[in-house]
């Protein structure tokens, strides 16, 4: 693994080794305004969250390092204290890749990517129609980076005064539903990511087992992977054996443990082993307990462990 100090690169190689490990970024539509009320639009990835009670966020619209120039947001926002921030979806992206060209400030970026504006409802800026998620923000604080070194970041604090949420986004309990919203990230050199493979992993109310409390058959095990042997660790105390695990329907049947495991079907599997003790190896209770756990089945899959 190399080691490598920011002081020994120059400014592009340094910005690139930040921005592909820092990812991948929210990318903030910023709508801002000069004191003439002349609309400006760009996308900035350096944005995030910071808190919910009251909710902040943050921007770095950079000094550029070539030009040595304040981006027109920047200028604007210190200027009137306000803007608008638009979610940047996956239909939009290219769209919102034309608006992040070097315009002048003359130039609203609504017109040269044919966005549509919305009228805010407490700033006097507008926010992108065609997003489905925006926020109306005044300025708390910019923290100019470490220019005593040459810095040319920017901190901007935002602090939301109002939503905007599409219903098309939501789902029926009133959520937000991350398929409907489709949004895109930014990652290194050009790169993005479009959060389209979703999955679950719920925070842990409780104190889990963690690693250290699996037993040594199961935490050294040939098949399971980290993030298998994390979800036997979440539970909160070590299961045992239930003398009654497992039952199967007269009618069961099945297919041998490998076609039952290439189909995503545990209990089949495990069924199949069941009839031939042959087959009952650590090995292969380890395979099944895998299916279990890739099937969201944790009690399931620590059984399988169990049957020792
Ligand atoms: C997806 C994306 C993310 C960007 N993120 C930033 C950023 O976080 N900070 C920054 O200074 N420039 C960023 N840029 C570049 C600005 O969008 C670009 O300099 C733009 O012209 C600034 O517009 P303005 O001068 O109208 O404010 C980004 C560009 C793209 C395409």
């Amino acid at each position: 693994m190399k080691t490598i100090f920011p002081a020994d690169l120059g400014h592009r190689e340094r910005h690139q080794l930040l921005l592909g490990g820092v990812a991948p970024r929210p990318i903030a539509f910023v709508t801002s305004a000069d004191s003439e009320g002349q609309v400006n639009l760009a996308p900035f990835s350096f944005f995030n969250a910071y808190s919910s009670r009251p909710p902040i966020v943050a921007i770095g619209p950079a000094i550029g390092a070539k030009s040595g120039l304040a981006k027109d947001t920047l200028l604007n926002i210190l200027a009137t204290q306000e803007c608008t921030i638009s979610a940047v979806t996956y239909s939009m992206v290219h769209r919102v890749n034309i608006t992040s060209a070097p315009y002048p400030a003359s130039v609203n970026e609504y017109h040269k990517a044919g966005f549509t504006e919305a009228k805010s409802s407490i700033v006097s800026v507008p926010f992108v129609a065609e997003s489905p998620y925006a926020l109306e923000c005044k300025l708390i604080q910019n923290i100019e980076l470490r220019r005593d070194i040459g810095g040319n970041g920017n901190l901007m604090m935002l602090e939301v005064v109002a939503f905007h949420v599409a219903d098309s986004v939501l789902d029926e309990a009133g959520n937000i539903d991350p398929a409907r919203m489709d949004l895109v990230g930014r990652m290194g050199q050009s790169w993005y990511s479009r959060a389209n493979s979703l999955f679950k992993a719920v925070q842990p109310s409780h104190q889990p087992i963690g690693f250290d409390g699996l037993p040594e058959h199961i935490l050294h095990s040939p098949v399971l992977t980290g993030n298998d042997l994390a979800q036997l660790a979440y539970v909160p105390i070590l299961p045992m054996l239930d003398g009654s695990f497992p039952q199967f329907p007269e009618e069961f049947k099945a297919d041998s443990i490998e076609i039952e495991l290439a189909a995503g079907n545990p209990m089949g599997a495990l069924f199949a082993m069941m009839q031939r003790p042959a087959l009952r190896t650590e090995l292969m209770r380890h395979r099944i307990a895998q299916a279990f756990i890739r099937n969201g089945m944790i009690d399931e899959a620590w059984q399988t462990l169990l049957l020792v």
